[in-house]
């Protein structure tokens, strides 16, 4: 995927605000801080900081978030999203991709404690065609001095829960559920740590009462918590620019992202059957699948004789969702 022109335009709007040399050195700092999962301070501080955000994170981030918000809603396309509050809003990553997704957003709210981040993504947001980004709210508060009491349809953390400590999160999580209508959205970085923060929060919610409508197929035990080699996690391929290229230092015209994320609904929706947990092994004649489902991990071999079937298989990737029948052992 690539992200909106005007986003982009913006993007490179803000980061010509900063000399390059100071860009660059702060776009490498930012990187190795995520790599590091190294929280124990603001990531986020400086004019530099946030111009590399836009420039190395947020079409990353941005792409994760437009994956798991396009998903909930093939799932669940009959609900309504009128109104959306995001946490830890950052520049407004998340508004920007639910106003992509759902045309009848009306209003949103986005929480963030940096202020200069909310002028800058407030400033972004001015710039938009669409009426619920332009129009949002943005509140500068503490995530941890607790929430304004409303209540929204859809409700997203993207990549804000594993910088708080485990007890803040919680409290977070139990915070954003009551403040959630129909979704909670939470989406952390593909590594083991963030799929061990994302798991801990769907356990929270299921015995809160949800229900996870992606990416499991199920409100079960996960049958990858305690692996201490495997973790549920998803990748979302996004189109690089040149600055992009310049300041990771890569060549290649794309990066993928890997994420993981939970989307816990309110009132029960079917979710899928099950859920592709990796790239499908394509072979002649046949694809091999590593599926999570209602009864743990399966592994599913589709093969040409099975018509109806093996075309959808032969099209299926990692991450996707998998409503061919479950094989007979
Ligand atoms: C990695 S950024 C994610 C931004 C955005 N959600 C995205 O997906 O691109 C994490 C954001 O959470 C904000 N944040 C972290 N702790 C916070 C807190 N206690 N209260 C409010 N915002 C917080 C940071 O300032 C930062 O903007």
């Amino acid at each position: 995927m690539r992200i909106p022109h005007e986003l982009q335009l913006a993007i490179e709007h803000e980061t010509g605000k900063v000399e390059r040399s100071l860009l660059a050195q702060a776009s490498a700092q930012l990187t190795r801080q995520y790599q590091a999962a190294d929280f124990a301070s603001p990531v986020i501080t400086t004019a530099a900081q946030r111009a590399a955000y836009l420039a190395v994170r947020f079409p990353a981030t941005y792409a994760a978030t437009w994956h798991v918000l396009s998903e909930g809603r093939r799932l669940a396309a009959e609900t309504e999203i009128g109104s959306v509050l995001d946490l830890g809003a950052g520049p407004g990553t998340a508004l920007f991709a639910a106003a992509e997704i759902f045309p009848a957003l009306q209003r949103a709210t986005l929480i963030e404690s940096d202020a200069a981040l909310t002028n800058l993504g407030r400033g972004m947001a001015a710039q938009s065609p669409l009426s619920a980004v332009r129009n949002a709210s943005w509140l500068r508060h503490d995530l941890r001095s607790g929430l304004p009491h409303s209540q929204h349809d859809l409700t997203i953390i993207s990549y804000t829960l594993g910088e708080l400590p485990a007890a803040a999160a919680e409290l977070l999580v139990r915070q954003a559920w009551s403040c959630t209508k129909e979704f909670l959205v939470l989406i952390e970085p593909g590594t083991m740590r963030g799929f061990g923060v994302v798991h801990t929060a769907r356990s929270l919610l299921i015995a809160s009462g949800g229900h996870v409508l992606a990416p499991c197929p199920h409100d079960a035990a996960c049958p990858l918590a305690g692996s201490d080699h495997d973790w549920c996690h998803f990748a979302q391929r996004v189109e690089r620019t040149s600055q992009h290229r310049v300041l990771k230092g890569g060549s290649l015209g794309y990066e993928d992202e890997k994420f993981s994320y939970v989307v816990a609904a309110r009132n029960s929706v079917p979710s899928a059957r099950a859920r592709i947990l990796r790239h499908p092994r394509k072979l002649s004649g046949h694809v091999q699948l590593t599926l999570c489902g209602p009864r743990g991990i399966e592994q599913q071999t589709v093969t040409r004789s099975q018509k109806s079937i093996y075309k959808l298989a032969r099209q299926a990737q990692w991450g996707d969702a998998w409503e061919g029948p479950e094989q007979v052992p």
